[in-house]
């Protein structure tokens, strides 16, 4: 993400935000435990979810701009010592000792160059049983907008920070070795079309 796309993003995602993303921010961060890891933390849109009880996150973000105001959210939160920052790839993740116990990922699989590859880096970074709390946009399953989603994409990627409006992240999650716990398909609310189709839930690392 460049300069330009990080200062837009938040105001772009505002009213989205507002209608429903923020919602489902809550219900699902509610469910992080232990040692957690969110990859592409983007501007830090679900720090305020994270439950009291959880007394360390390390957030990534590898584009300097958005990082910049991760750093900014993060030093305006009650208990901000329980995050740490780094600029690592997705692809880079390490496991922590024994392995993390959450990876948190959202919006972030339209991004990646392989996504399939960051899914793996994901899974190798996670205990045995460990928890994918996942959000994301994905290629729509009617016909009409799966084409309008094809057209468009070439140009998207380019103005939109790499970001693919035709990935299945749902079933790559499943092919990489998760179990699905929990997925719901829903449309993000006041956005264009073609970003509207989503999922999001808990898969645990087989
Ligand atoms: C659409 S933003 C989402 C930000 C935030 N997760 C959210 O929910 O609002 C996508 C983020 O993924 C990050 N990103 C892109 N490729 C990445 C990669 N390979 N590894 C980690 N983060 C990546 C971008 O820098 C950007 O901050």
């Amino acid at each position: 993400m460049n300069w330009f796309s990080s200062k837009l993003y938040d105001p772009i995602m505002r009213h989205c935000e507002e209608a429903c993303l923020r919602d489902w921010r809550r219900e699902l961060l509610a469910q992080a435990e232990g040692t957690v890891v969110e990859v592409g933390a983007g501007t830090g849109a679900n720090l305020e979810f994270y439950p009291d009880d959880v007394d360390e996150v390390i957030l990534t973000e590898p584009a300097p701009h958005m990082r910049d105001q991760l750093l900014e959210r993060v030093a305006q939160q009650p208990n901000p010592d329980r995050f740490t920052v780094d600029e690592r790839l997705v692809e880079q993740l390490e496991p922590a000792d024994g392995g993390f116990d959450t990876v948190v990922m959202t919006l972030v699989l339209c991004s990646v160059d392989e996504p399939r590859e960051a899914l793996q880096a994901v899974c190798s970074a996670l205990k045995p049983e460990g928890k994918l709390i996942f959000l994301e946009h994905v290629a729509s399953r009617r016909g009409g907008r799966h084409t309008a989603q094809r057209i468009v994409e070439p140009v998207w990627k380019v103005c939109a920070g790499n970001c693919h409006l035709t990935r299945r992240s749902g079933e790559a999650i499943e092919e990489v070795g998760f179990e699905l716990k929990s997925m719901k398909r829903e449309e993000m609310k006041t956005l264009i079309p073609f970003i509207r189709p989503s999922v999001r839930g808990i898969a645990v690392k087989k």
